[in-house]
């Protein structure tokens, strides 16, 4: 729960409110699930694989039995009356099976020990003995043994191939064509707050204190692995300190601390390793790419083709399918796509930040640019001739698309005009500058969500709502829903989330928390003013006595029609008798099927958007960006990097802005140093902490320019909101590839783009 404590008097939506939960988390008084201060809590340790594939044959525990103070051990062997979970889309995108005997992927959990410390854990964690029968694992791309599907024919999501016309006829007309390869690497979401679950039963009911992208979700996977009735589990996650995916599905552990919470009658804390986080929770898939584009001498495309390849793991069909997003950027002719699905002895991938288009944005966009240096062309042209507001998949309009002026503002403000067109002309000393440019789009999502809202006659205002803060600045942003709905200052509205004991809301994923949260409040608030009005004109009396409602409004505190006359809502609640009124609301989006609201209180979030809808809806921007690679040592600086991004309405200009710039350094450390490196003989991560796992530093990241592009959108949800959380991380790592290839005339077509890769 945090208090508004913000100082601007007035609140309205889209004013750069500070985080109304800044001070309390720099403060060290946001209390995150694992701070939860337990009586008598016992601490629990993980013990993982040492084997990528086969199967556990002994397991020794008299070592750990041992230790003083150990109270219990959990393994495959006495852990039976756990359910296992299938793979689901959402939810649980992980199937979750038991903790043996046979292993998966390495670092699989096999055992889990509980003791009166953590010390007396982590001992008696180290001396459980695992013998295994071990087969030879297939780790990632080029690994024999591996397994390939087509996506379609298993993945619950990837149904729909986009395609159009006969690609390979209009490429064989084409007078320009390119036919490339590209390749992303793993990547860990590495929030700083470590994935942890801390369990506590109380007269047979069950709290969970968990950092959750989705409360409401857990409850109902962790009801299901125990076997009991989702009613008697709560889930408490008041703050998530950085998730972007991670936190989204249930992860086994957490229905494991739950069984040793009621073993043992006692609360139960879990912290998992940095170096466990890398296996036991989800991370994004290794892709490739094969695209090819074919194009008119003018630059009118006329035909694409994009076949994707993507890693999972050997039980679960998780896939990004990306194509349904990058066949809706240009009005590319005729379309062809297919996305395959490579089986390998690895943990379950799942959702990181912009999962579909973070790879497939960045391969198409790449080949974009190769075509325009082909082609002699500018590559902001290239798109400007490419441009739509048609769908080039299904042929409906788009609800609001602003590519071109996102690019125009971008290019104003990057001095764009003064780029040479051939590659290694710009230098400065033994800097070459290299300029590149790619597109980024994130799919507009929309989803069934509730709230309750309270408005007392002293003006101050309760929310409540399921919902995530996740860093996004969700109890701000709801906040200002509500203080501009209901006329009163964002100070005195009080926003409580992330608990299931509240109206659920949905998932926070696919960057819907803003839209379809805040429409749900909208609702609330909606009939709150309707009640209020109602009282205000039935009077006998009084200033508004006989008005028409549609004649009213609330601001500061007062009720004042439009023709002259208003009051204090003091006196319209006097007339009430009464000293608050509270509406709940469910706010249910134009095109997701019956049921929503139910299926969301059982832990299933049905939304729509991207191109789904009557419309199509995306939130676009375009990335900019000066590269400067030392002649001599292949040195790569990125010294500026301007966005322009149109998403609908902002919420809040200050929290859009921290939100696009915090996407652009991250699309930063995609192009140049993140990867998670893979031992190929025991398909085991190496690179397993913040150490050796590369992110950009302060000085990795030099000027940084985010340009708010005006965009009005009455299609996409009441509150006119596009998300655009995971906008600004799609295109950028294209446009750094891009604008190394303009320095240096090396295009990289695998990320990270290293230092070494330029040697060559
Ligand atoms: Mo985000 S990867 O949709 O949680």
């Amino acid at each position: 729960m945090a208090s508004a404590a913000a100082p601007e008097p007035k609140a309205n939506m889209g004013a750069p409110a500070p985080r109304v939960d800044g001070r309390l988390k720099v403060t060290g008084e946001a209390r995150y699930p694992a701070d939860t201060a337990l009586d008598n809590p016992a601490f629990a340790v993980l013990v993982t694989s040492r084997i990528a594939k086969g199967r556990i044959t002994q397991l020794d525990l008299d070592a750990a039995r041992a230790v003083p103070g150990v109270l219990d051990i959990l393994t495959h062997e006495n852990t039976g009356e756990l359910n296992s979970l299938k793979f689901q889309s959402a939810g649980s995108a992980t199937s979750i099976q038991g903790l043996g005997p046979e292993i998966f992927h390495d670092g699989q959990i096999i055992a889990l020990v509980v003791a009166d410390t953590l010390e007396a854990a982590q001992e008696a964690a180290f001396k459980v003995q695992a013998t295994y029968a071990e087969e030879t694992p297939s780790a990632t791309f080029g690994s024999p043994g591996l397994t390939d599907e087509d996506a379609t024919k298993v993945s619950p999501v990837h149904k729909h191939v986009p395609h159009v016309g006969d690609a390979d006829a209009a490429l064989a007309g084409a007078d320009v064509t390119i036919d490339v390869d590209y390749e992303t690497p793993t990547q860990h979401h590495n929030p700083i707050e470590l994935f942890s679950t801390t369990c506590l039963w109380r007269d047979g009911r069950l709290t969970i204190f968990e950092p959750s992208q989705f409360v409401y979700g857990l409850r109902n996977g962790v009801a299901q692995r125990l076997g009991i009735d989702r009613e008697k589990v709560r889930v408490v996650s008041h703050y998530v300190g950085g998730a972007f995916g991670s936190k989204g599905g249930m992860t086994p552990r957490s229905a494991l601390i739950a069984l040793a919470a009621r073993r043992l009658n006692r609360p139960v804390k879990l912290v998992v390793s940095r170096h466990q986080g890398f296996t036991t929770a989800t991370y994004r898939a290794e892709t490739r790419h094969h695209i090819r584009l074919g194009a008119r001498r003018d630059g009118k495309l006329v035909g694409y083709t994009h076949e994707g390849w993507e890693v999972s793991s050997r039980p679960d069909p998780y896939v990004v399918a990306g194509v349904e997003d990058s066949a809706r950027l240009y009005a590319y002719g005729a379309v062809n796509t297919k996305v395959n699905l490579v089986h390998a002895d690895r943990n379950t991938p799942g959702f990181m930040r912009s999962p579909p288009v973070v790879p497939y944005i960045y391969a198409i966009e790449s080949a974009m640019d190769e075509l325009a240096w082909k082609l002699g062309m500018d590559p902001i042209e290239l798109r400007r001739v490419n441009d739509t507001m048609t769908d080039p998949i299904d042929g409906k309009p788009y609800s609001s698309r602003s590519l071109m002026t996102c690019y125009d503002e971008a290019a104003r403000a990057f001095g764009w005009s003064r780029r040479e067109l051939r590659p290694g002309s710009m230098r400065d000393g033994d800097w070459l500058i290299g300029w590149g440019c790619a597109t980024a789009l994130y799919p507009t999502h929309i989803a069934t969500a509730t709230a309750r809202v309270r408005l007392m006659a002293n003006g101050t205002v309760r929310v409540q709502t399921a919902a995530h803060e996740i860093g996004n600045g969700a109890y701000t942003v709801i906040g200002q829903a509500a203080a501009e709905a209901l006329g009163v200052p964002l100070a005195g509205v009080t926003v409580e989330l992330g608990d299931t004991e509240l109206p659920p809301a949905p998932v926070a994923g696919g960057s819907r928390t803003t839209a379809s949260t805040c429409s749900a409040v909208m609702k609330a608030c909606d009939a709150i003013r309707d009640k209020l009005f109602r009282a205000a004109v039935a009077a006998n009396d009084g200033p508004l006595a006989g008005r028409n409602v549609a004649d009213l409004s609330l601001a500061q505190g007062r009720v004042t029609a439009a023709s002259g006359g208003s009051e204090s809502i003091e006196d319209t609640f006097r007339r009430l008798g009464s000293g608050a009124i509270e509406e709940y609301a469910e706010f249910v989006p134009k095109g997701v099927k019956p049921g929503s609201v139910a299926a969301l209180y059982a832990g299933t979030s049905a939304a729509t958007g991207g191109g789904e809808g009557e419309k199509t809806m995306y939130a676009m921007g375009a990335e900019l960006v000066e590269v400067r690679v030392h002649a001599l040592t292949r040195e790569i600086r990125v010294p500026r990097i301007v966005g322009a991004f149109a998403a609908g309405h902002l919420m809040n200009a200050r929290t859009t802005r921290s939100q696009l710039m915090g996407g652009m350094i991250w699309g930063i450390s995609s192009a140049l140093h993140e990867a998670t490196e893979i031992d190929r003989e025991r398909a085991r991560y190496v690179n397993t902490n913040l150490a050796d796992y590369r992110v950009p530093v302060n000085a990795d990241v030099a000027e940084v320019e985010v340009i708010l592009v005006p965009e009005e959108d009455r299609d996409v949800n009441p509150a006119g909101v596009k998300g655009l959380g995971e906008l600004a991380n799609v295109g950028t790592a294209a446009a750094v590839a891009n604008a190394v290839y303009h320095a240096t005339g090396t295009r990289v077509r695998a990320l990270p783009i290293r230092i070494e890769k330029l040697l060559a």
